[in-house]
Parts: structure tokens; sequence; C-alpha cells
């Protein structure tokens, strides 16, 4: 295997130095591992756009709530190793959780976007965006590339990613990658291995529902409450506990009013213990 793993914080610094001394563009791939062909999208568009390509593994304590998934949350290194070996990645940085943070949670130093980090998954899951955004500027900081890609499938995190590069003028071009669904529909994600045979039949309903919508916002439906609700009771019809399902506006991710530019159907359902998200631009 040619692709090298590296769990040292200090040693991967180094690695990148030197790169960018040697004049190497380097782009960055932060995941939590179990890699699907989502993952390996935006991998290849890392590719495109780069002399080296770092993909991080790291199931990220931080962003997950009491309660939630991360004990459970699928750890597959070496098949995943084994996937971005043969797309020729360079270097996978996968760190222990005890050498990445050496701090209690309550004392260390975190980074946090708010507003855009309250709102839809952001308050079915408090503290879920903090995680994330103080992960990933950690994970600039080691990785020190020129660019990160990152998929759209998670719209909310994404939208908040670049609030924060934004916001703290970090030196780094983000790229956003459409979301990878299988045949059916079902948009890829690590926690689809959950769902029971059952529900992995009717998860594609989710997505044909955010068409749907488009379809009726597109035709000049205005009444978004209406069909927002309309929708959630479909789905709770055909068995989803619905979280939330709301039209934004696709920037401000704010209740469109009269001047939204472009919109964004998101969505966060229950099927039994799963959590799935999605969501569709108008
Ligand atoms: P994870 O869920 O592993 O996702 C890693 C990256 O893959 C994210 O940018 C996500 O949007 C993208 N991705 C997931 N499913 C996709 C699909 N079906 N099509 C295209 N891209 C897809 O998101 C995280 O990890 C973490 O929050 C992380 C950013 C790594 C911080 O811990």
């Amino acid at each position: 295997m040619s692709v090298q793993l590296i769990t040292s914080i200090e040693e991967m610094q180094l690695i990148s130095r030197q790169w960018h001394r040697a004049g190497l563009r380097i782009a960055f791939v932060p995941t939590m591992g179990s890699l699907h062909a989502g993952h390996l999208k935006l991998v290849e568009q890392a590719k495109a756009n780069a002399d080296r390509v770092v993909v991080s593994i790291f199931v990220n304590p931080l962003q997950f709530g009491a309660g939630e998934d991360f004990d459970k949350y699928p750890r597959t290194l070496a098949a995943d190793m084994t996937k971005l070996n043969e797309l020729a990645v360079d270097i996978v940085f996968s760190p222990e959780e005890k050498t990445f943070y050496t701090k209690e949670k309550n004392l260390m130093s975190f980074v946090e976007v708010p507003g855009l980090s309250d709102i839809l998954c952001g308050a079915s899951r408090p503290g879920h965006f903090r995680g994330v955004t103080t992960v990933v500027n950690k994970l600039f900081n080691i990785v020190q590339a020129d660019i990160a890609v990152f998929g759209t499938k998670d719209y909310q995190q994404f939208a908040i990613i670049q609030q924060m590069v934004s916001d703290l003028s970090m030196p780094i071009e983000l790229v956003g990658v459409e979301t990878v669904r299988e045949a059916d529909g079902l948009a890829l994600s690590s926690r689809n291995a959950y769902l029971s045979e059952s529900h992995r039949t009717l998860a594609p309903e989710l997505y044909k529902s955010l068409q749907k919508m488009r379809e009726q916002l597109i035709g000049g439906e205005l009444d978004y409450r209406q069909l927002e609700q309309q929708t959630r009771q479909q789905l709770l019809d055909a068995g989803f506990k619905v979280d939330y399902l709301e039209i934004r506006d696709a920037v401000s991710l704010a209740r469109p009013d009269g001047t939204s530019q472009g919109l964004v159907i998101l969505t966060a359902v229950w099927l039994g213990e799963t959590r799935l998200i999605d969501n569709i631009i108008i």
C-alpha cells in the first residue's frame, strides 16, 4: 500500500510544510471514515485540484451529544485505507483521540459560529456544530491545505464552515461537492448502515418528497408553510418521524422573504433509531 497513515499531529504538520516548500498544492478532505462513494467523490475532486491529497479519518467526540451514536459509529479504518490507496491518496491522517484532544472538553478552546449553528440541525443537536467547527479548524491547522473539499449533503455544515473561514480569514479555499445518491435516490451516508430492511425500503421516499416539493415550488407554489406542513404530514403517514422540513434562503438559511435569490429545502428525519438528513436546491 502506498498511501501513508499518519497519526501524529507534528508529523503531519512537518510533511505539510515540506510539501509547501517544494511548491506543491495540498487538498484536504475531512471525514469520520466508514467511507462510501460520496466521500470518494470528494477525494476525486481534491485530486483534480491539487498535487497532494490528505484525507482525515477521525470520529470526533466533540460533535456528538450525550446519548448520540458516538460509540456505535462505524469504524472501518483498514477498508477505508484500501479504498483511499486505490485512489492514490497520499496521506490518511487518523489521530488517536487521547493525543488529539489532550484537555477536558470543558477546558479547551473552541470555535463557534453563532446564529447559523443554532437553527435546523443545531436546534436539535445543541453543541453539534461547535464540535464540527472546532475540529475542522484544528484539522485545518494541522494539515495546512490550500483547499478543502466538503459535501453539500451536509448543507448547513458547509454554510457554517464557509462563514467560519470568511469571518476568521482562514487561508484556505473551500469546494462543495453535490450529494452522491443510491440508484433509488437515497443520499449515501455512513449511518445508512443502521437502517433495518424495511426502513431501507422506505428511506428513498424522503428524497422523492423533496423532489415533489421542488416541482411545486417551481410550478409557482407560494404558500411555503402550507407546502411544508403537507409534506411533513405525508412523511409522518409513511412512517418517518420528522425533525424538521423547511424551505429556507439558500445563502443565509433564514426563512425566505421576498428578497431570496435562491431556495433550499432542508430536512432531518428519524427512521427508528436512525437520523437521516437531506436537502434539495431550488
Ligand atoms: P462525514 O459525515 O464522514 O462526511 C465527510 C464529508 O463527506 C462531508 O463533507 C460530507 O458532507 C461528505 N459527504 C457525506 N455523504 C455524502 C454524499 N452522499 N455525497 C457527497 N458528499 C458526502 O461531515 C463530517 O464527516 C464531519 O462533520 C467532519 C466535517 C469530518 C468533521 O468531523
